[in-house]
């Protein structure tokens, strides 16, 4: 699934969604119940960031704590070079959605549900993740397994 969402799809290290600039500057941090992770595209693999469980915090709606996974893209300002601030924040949330929008479309796929949220109480999100002050979470997104219905 995080391949699919942004993951590297060719030899030159450009990856399935695009970015601004090439800047790739999502990162996808995936908190599930065993802990935060962040992905490493370059390896494909999860590298583990907190042995927490921080889901409760990705979002102000109670069903958060519940979902598999919660993903949280984070733009990284750092790698955004001479943007001016609103521009960032506009190039983070336009690559956010062409991520997001991958993720929906492996779940489709593979009987997944997903929620793309905003709702997000952030300050506290970032405190949680330990994040730098030039990283801003730009959404998170719950993905989990259909309700079974008798
Ligand atoms: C930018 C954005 C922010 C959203 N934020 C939230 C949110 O915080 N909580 C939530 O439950 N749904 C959120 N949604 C999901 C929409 O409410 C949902 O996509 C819409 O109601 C249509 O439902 P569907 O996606 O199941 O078709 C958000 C969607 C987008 C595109």
């Amino acid at each position: 699934m995080l391949w699919a969402a942004f993951g590297i799809n060719r030899p030159d290290g450009k990856r399935t969604a695009p970015s601004a600039k090439n800047q790739q500057e999502i990162d996808i941090y995936v908190a599930t119940a065993k802990g935060l992770y962040l992905y490493d595209a370059k390896a494909n693999l999860l590298k583990p960031i907190l042995a927490e469980d921080v889901r409760g915090v990705t979002g102000r709606q109670p069903s958060v704590k519940e979902a598999a996974a919660n993903l949280i893209y984070v733009a990284d300002y750092s790698r955004m070079g001479a943007y001016a601030e609103d521009e960032k924040l506009f190039y983070s949330a336009a690559d956010t959605g062409l991520i997001s929008e991958n993720v929906y479309l492996y779940c489709a796929s593979e009987g997944l549900t997903t929620v793309v949220r905003a709702n997000i109480d952030r300050p506290a999100l970032a405190k949680a993740m330990k994040l730098r002050a030039d990283q801003k979470i730009i959404l998170a997104q719950s993905v989990g397994y259909p309700k079974k219905t008798l």
